[in-house]
């Protein structure tokens, strides 16, 4: 993509540092080019859509950006310094969050276990330290706490196990978990595509919640009414390259649609 597109950012972004910056991103796939030179600079505080026809290269650019890909060529800054991820943990580590549709939850486990999912709280003095036992009832406590924070009010009994609920509570606890252990930048990848109305509003609204609490948020979505809803800036892909970034105020979904199939020039 072009620098100009990439300055298509609000009049207050621009004067901000990124928290999270790819510059010329390059992948390919032996003669597939998944990524062209795509750069995509993520502001705080601020929901960044991702759009783009199937096979545009969302998904790679992702896995670019949280070490699930190497990218060919590009840099990667994080808060202003190169990082180089070899693997999703050490975007994870870095505190990029990346919340997959289904790869976000353990099933079998209660909800607040999937909240402290690798992170365990073990419990005080020599029950925690040598016999390594769990803190139970404390985690249990801080999971409630951390839900009602967000504003989930359909998941008040944090001891049932993930697989009994619906997909979009399920969907509420990946993102809860993302936004529970201060986490700089949280990736959702087609959140609400397998959801209902009211379980998508939910998921909406938790996104809503992390940009209110200051993380921002990078949402690939197929869904034009839910971009439109939630983005500060949409950033279009078509053919492996950044077509161009615009907001809801500059553009209606029509307008998005008709970039995003090469109907019209950005
Ligand atoms: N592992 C891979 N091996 C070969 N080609 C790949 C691989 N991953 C992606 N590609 C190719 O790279 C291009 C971009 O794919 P990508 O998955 O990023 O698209 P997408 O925008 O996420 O599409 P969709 O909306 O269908 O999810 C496509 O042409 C795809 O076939
Ligand atoms: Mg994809």
């Amino acid at each position: 993509m072009t620098l100009t597109a990439d300055a298509a950012a609000t009049p207050a972004a621009e004067t901000r540092q990124p928290i999270l910056q790819a510059k010329n991103l390059v992948k390919t796939y032996g003669r597939v080019v998944g990524l062209d030179g795509v750069s995509l600079s993520l502001y705080p505080g601020e929901v960044l859509a991702i759009i783009g026809d199937n096979g545009a290269g969302k998904s790679t650019l992702i896995k670019c950006l949280t070490g699930a890909e190497l990218a060919d060529e590009g840099e990667i800054l994080l808060d202003g310094r190169p990082v180089h991820f070899k693997r999703p943990q050490d975007a994870h580590l870095a505190g990029i969050e990346t919340v997959y549709q289904t790869l976000a939850v353990s099933p079998a486990r209660d909800v607040a276990s999937n909240l402290f999912l690798g992170r365990e709280e073990r419990r005080k003095g020599i029950l925690g330290s040598v016999f390594r036992m769990v803190d139970k009832k404390g985690m249990r406590k801080k999971a409630r706490q951390q839900l009602a924070d967000l504003g989930i009010t359909t998941l008040q009994d944090v001891t049932v196990p993930v697989e009994n609920l619906s997909g979009g509570q399920r969907q509420a606890v990946a993102v809860a978990r993302a936004a529970a252990f201060g986490s700089k930048v949280v990736v959702l990848d087609e959140p609400t595509a397998a959801l209902g109305v009211r379980e998508s509003n939910q998921v909406l609204q938790l996104v809503k919640n992390l940009r209110d609490r200051g993380i921002p948020v990078i949402l690939i979505s197929h869904n034009m009414p839910h971009v439109f809803e939630v983005a500060d800036r949409i950033h279009i892909q078509r053919l492996g390259k950044c077509a161009t970034t615009i907001t809801p105020q500059s553009h209606s979904m029509t307008d998005a649609v008709a970039i995003m199939t090469g109907a019209r020039k950005a």
